[in-house]
Parts: C-alpha cells; structure tokens; sequence
C-alpha cells in the first residue's frame, strides 16, 4: 500500500531519529550530534553519528546513511511501508486504511481472525510445555540440549495427548466452529465433532516475517510416524512463500542467509550462534522463497542434510536461488547428517570453518555431475569435460566463464587451453548462450563516459552544497536549472529540493523517503549528509563558483554533443550558451553569494 507524502512526511516528524536510534544503538553526545557504534559494520570506536538538527543519520566509516525510515529499513531489513507502519505505530498514529470492497474487507477480517487463533493456540501449547503434562516434551528437548532460552525464542510448546484440550480452549474464547475449521488445526469428524489435530506432539510455532504464527509443525518425541506433522495450507499460511526462522534471521546483520531443511536445523543453529538460518516448511525450496530471501541477502548458503535426497535437492535449489539474484553456496557436512548433529558432534567453531569451506553452487554442480561418469575410463572422462564445457558455455559473463574454467581445468586435472577449445567450439555450434560479442568500441563512446561521470560529480556536489546551505538557493537558481541535473537520480532529487526551497521550507532528511528503494535512499542520504569541510568563507565562495562553472559547462558539453550540427538554429543556440558560460566565468570574479 502507498501512503501520501503527508502521512510519511508526519510519521517521520513525530519519530525523532535520535529517539530511534537509540533503541538499538548506545548514543553519546557530542557537540551537535550524537555518536554510537555503526551496527551495519564491525567497529571498535564510533564513527556512526546522528544528527537531530537533519534528522540523519551517517556512518563516516561505512558510508551508510539516511533519514529514519532508511535506518528502520537497514537495520531491519524492512520494506519502506514497513517502516511506515512500525514507525506509524511507535507514535500512535493511525494509518488511513485503504477503501476496500466487501469483500476484501471480509477476507481482510477472516486473515486477522486466523491470526488471532494462531496466536492463541501458540499460546496455549506453550503453556501446556511448562505444566506438568508437558514435562516429557520439556525432557524431550533438554535431551536434544535446547536451553530454556532457545525454546523460549522459538515458542516452542507442546500439544498433550488427550485430543481436545486446544479444542476446548479456543471455545472457551469464544471462537466460531467456522473459523476454528478453517484453521487447520482441528480434524472435522461428520458424527464425532471437531477434535485437535496434533496431539502428544512438540509444537513448532511457525512465523512469517513478521513474527505472526501462521502455523505449526509438530513433532513425535521418538521414532512414531510421521515425524512431522504440520499445518495444512490456509488463508495466512503459504508454505512456498515463507521460511521458517526467518523472522529472527531477517535481523541477523550477517553476510548471508543460510537455508536447511529442518526446524531442529534452523533452532540449533541459531542457538549456536548462527542466527541467519532458515528452513522451507517440508517442501522443496520454490522460487518465491528464493525472492524472499532475496530482500534480506544476496549470497545463500545452502546446507542440506548430505544423504542423496538433500544432494539432490541442493541441485534443485541452485538453479532457483541463482535466478533469484542470490549467489549460492553449498556447504557438505559429511559424515555428519545435518546441521543440528554436526554442531552437537564438533561445535560450533567446527561448524564455522565448514560454513567457510561452502563451495561455489556451480562448482559444486560440476561435482555432482562428475560422480556420474566413470573418471578412470578415457570415454566417460572425454563425455564429462564435454558436459562440464556445455555448462561453462551457459555463462553469460565472461570473467566468471573463464574464472569456472580454470578451477575445473585445475580440480579435474585438463589443460585449461584445451577445455578452452572445446566450450569455444560447442559455443560456435551454439551449445548453451554464445559468448557475447564484445562491445563495439567507436571512437566517441570513451569520451562520452568520461564526459558523464565528470558531471555526475558536480551535480552531486551542488545538491551536497544546497542541503548543507539551503540560503545559497536564492543565488544559484539563475545559473543552475533543474535542465543542469542530468543524472535521473539527481535530476529527482534537484526537483524536490527546489520545491522545498521554492515554498520556503527547507527539510533535505523529507525526500529521502520518497525514494522507496533503499538503494536510492542510501545514495540519496549519501549526497545530503556528505558535509562541505571549507573553513573561511572565502575557500567557500570559490568553491560554490567551481561548481557552478563546472556544472554549467558539463551540461552544455552535454547538450552541444547530443545536438544536430547540421541544425544551424540548436546551433547557434549553443553557442550563444557557451558565450553566457564564457561570462560567467569572468563574472564570478564578482559573484557573490550569500552562504550561512
Ligand atoms: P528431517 O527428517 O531432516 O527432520 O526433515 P529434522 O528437522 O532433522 O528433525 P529431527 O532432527 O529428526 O527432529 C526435514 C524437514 O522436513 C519436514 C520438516 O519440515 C522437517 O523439519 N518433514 C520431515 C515433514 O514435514 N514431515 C516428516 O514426516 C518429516
Ligand atoms: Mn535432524
């Protein structure tokens, strides 16, 4: 949903960034600002500052900058509507809801109602864990060496075994047989009523992103079957559209996500320290899952159990999380099953150095397919470098092609020239993607790049200059047109500037938010909060006129390339500019604006 400028504008003006902030980092004032410890990279003294006066934040030492919603979205991996909405409900100020049909509203209501009985019955099984009915499933994950503390975090609980006590529960609160039906939760039984679905079972809360239980998987505690039971798929609960553990690892500020099968996988980990992991819900990993974790992550790790089904579906999961944008990675922790068995054998320091080890999902492709040609026969040898070669073919990118060939060349022991040969040869009979020709290198296309990059400098600079000093506005705005920002990104931001400025209401930190990319956002923060380090007023003077001249002549060097010379008028047109900048430049010797 978008929210109106004005709201986001409001939202923003009633969270006070340093209030904000300090939530998660420990703040000391200094001067006109506050300074911590960035929490978006490793540091031993501050460097991170906020500043209330711009309602910013900045990282000298990383770079990362922004206004408070770009720390929310940073810090919490949020996306900027959730920002909006944490940030909406921080200050008690409640968000229009949007005009929805009848039925919308309806399954809007049957969503939150689920929600509701979710939350109750993780209520209930975590309660039943810690009475006494529950001491054996208590037992059950003491022997497993759960702490306390990590059940805590998982919610975990337990159903008992006598069939209806959720049942009874949820009645008592007064919810309709309807809805507990479409819960999931319950077997229908035509003659004998509604009773619970899981029974003497541990109970693992599964949550979406944002903390809301969305349904459940169950455990035997022993060997009866199925190990596993979980929820049916309902109105809030998609099994390809959410991980479980996710909304722990969302925040885990690491490098990577990792992604396993298990529940009991994901809950070791994360007591051993390894809070970034997550698991599919009992089915394959799908595509969806993939885009999810790909707003968090771009680098998976992935680590299934290392019996054929997980190689299998390790192979399967490559692909996927490839096409997602994620670079993968396979972790092997042979001859241990899986992550939970691995860490409670060797630890976590042992678990670390594996996660290190993780090989390149493509080489670890090339692997798996290598164990299906008989190496030792000079047939099965020659038939596998030509596969391996039709996959080298399928890379698009040269250096990454050529980096894979050497590390097969070097791994299976052949000449990389000759394996060059060959994927040059199955590209030519058009095996796999052709390598891309190389771009065609006309003499005016260095040029022009250099000219662009110079520009973007200066253009960069002035909205430094007109956030840091928004009086100077005045003066500039009759040399420097929003026409002078070429760059689409700077051009955006010259245009709100100067709305803001046009109305008299200088607030740079205010279009931030309506860059809702957090990339823009980031590049965005980056331009207004740089300072301009100048100590006399002089040194300022000369400098503001250098930029003025500088990107007053890249955007006529940009215009006069673009036109027609055969135009006589855009001609004449241009040069009479290229006078005005001659001027200009003898001018400025007079110029003078007013910089406070
Ligand atoms: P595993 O059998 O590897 O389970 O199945 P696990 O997590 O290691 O469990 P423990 O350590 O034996 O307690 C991996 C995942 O497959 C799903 C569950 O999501 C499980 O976490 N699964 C497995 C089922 O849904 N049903 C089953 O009967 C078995
Ligand atoms: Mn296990």
């Amino acid at each position: 949903m978008r929210y109106s400028d004005d709201i986001i504008e409001e939202v923003r003006n009633r969270n006070d960034i340093v209030d904000v902030v300090s939530e998660y980092v420990r703040l000391q004032r200094k001067g006109s600002s506050y300074f911590g410890l960035c929490p978006f990279h490793n540091e031993k003294s501050p460097s991170f500052s906020v500043t209330p006066s711009k309602q910013m934040f900045y990282c000298f030492g990383c770079g990362v900058g922004g206004n408070v919603y770009t720390f929310l979205m940073e810090y919490e991996n949020a996306t900027f509507p959730e920002a909006v909405e944490k940030l909406a409900a921080r200050a008690g100020i409640e968000l229009p809801k949007q005009e929805y049909s009848k039925e919308a509203r309806q399954e809007a209501d049957l969503r939150s109602a689920l929600l509701a009985v979710n939350k109750e019955a993780a209520k209930f099984y975590y309660i039943q864990l810690r009475t006494d009915k529950g001491r054996q499933a208590g037992d059950y994950l003491r022997n497993r060496q759960i702490s306390e503390e990590t059940m805590k975090r998982f919610g975990l609980g337990y159903s008992d075994r006598y069939g209806s006590g959720l049942y009874k529960y949820l009645k008592s609160k007064h919810y309709s047989d309807e809805l507990l039906k479409q819960s999931g939760l319950f077997n229908v039984d035509e003659r004998r009523g509604m009773s619970d679905k899981f029974w003497n079972r541990v109970i693992y809360p599964i949550m979406d992103i944002n903390s809301r239980v969305i349904g459940f998987g169950g455990r035997v505690m022993g060997d009866g079957k199925p190990k596993y039971l979980n929820s049916p798929e309902t109105k809030i609960f998609d099994k390809s559209r959410n991980l479980y553990g996710l909304h722990i690892a969302r925040s885990s500020r690491k490098k990577n996500l990792i992604i396993c099968e298990g529940y009991m996988d994901v809950i070791a980990m994360h007591q051993a320290g390894f809070t970034n992991a997550v698991a599919s819900l009992g089915t394959a990993l799908t595509s969806q899952q993939c885009s999810l974790m790909k707003r968090f992550t771009n680098e998976a790790l992935v680590i299934y159990d290392s019996d054929g089904a997980g190689v299998k579906a390790a192979l399967r999961a490559i692909p996927l999380l490839r096409a997602a944008g994620l670079s993968a990675k396979v972790v092997d922790l042979s001859p241990h099953k899986d992550p939970d068995e691995f860490i409670k054998a060797e630890g976590a320091r042992a678990f670390e150095e594996r996660l290190e080890r993780g090989i390149n999902g493509f080489l670890y492709e090339i692997d798996k397919l290598q164990a299906d040609y008989d190496m030792g026969d000079p047939q099965g040898k020659t038939d596998f470098f030509h596969e391996a070669a039709r996959r080298l073919c399928r890379l698009e990118d040269e250096i990454e092609r050529n980096t894979y060939l050497e590390a097969i060349a070097e791994r299976y022991g052949i000449e990389a020239g000759i394996l060059r040969k060959l994927v040059n040869r199955l590209a030519l009979q058009g095996a796999g993607v052709e390598p891309k020709p190389r771009p065609v290198t006309t003499g005016a296309r260095p040029a022009a790049a250099k000219l662009s990059g110079g520009a973007d400098m200066a253009q960069r600079l002035m909205l430094t200059w007109l956030a840091s000093y928004p009086s100077i506005y005045e003066g500039i705005k009759q040399y420097i047109t929003l026409e002078d920002f070429t760059d689409p990104m700077y051009h955006r931001m010259a245009e709100l500037l100067f709305e803001q400025y046009d109305r008299g209401e200088p607030n740079p930190a205010g279009i931030l938010s309506r860059f809702e990319d957090l990339e823009e956002q980031k590049k965005a923060a980056a331009v207004l909060h740089a300072g301009i380090r100048l100590d006399s007023d002089e040194e300022r003077q000369q400098a503001l006129k250098d930029v003025i001249f500088r990107m007053k002549s890249d955007s006529l060097k940009k215009r006069m390339a673009r036109g027609d010379p055969s135009d006589p008028e855009s001609f004449m047109a241009l040069m009479r500019e290229k006078k005005e900048l001659e001027e200009f430049r003898v001018q400025t010797g007079e110029l003078h604006i007013s910089i406070n």
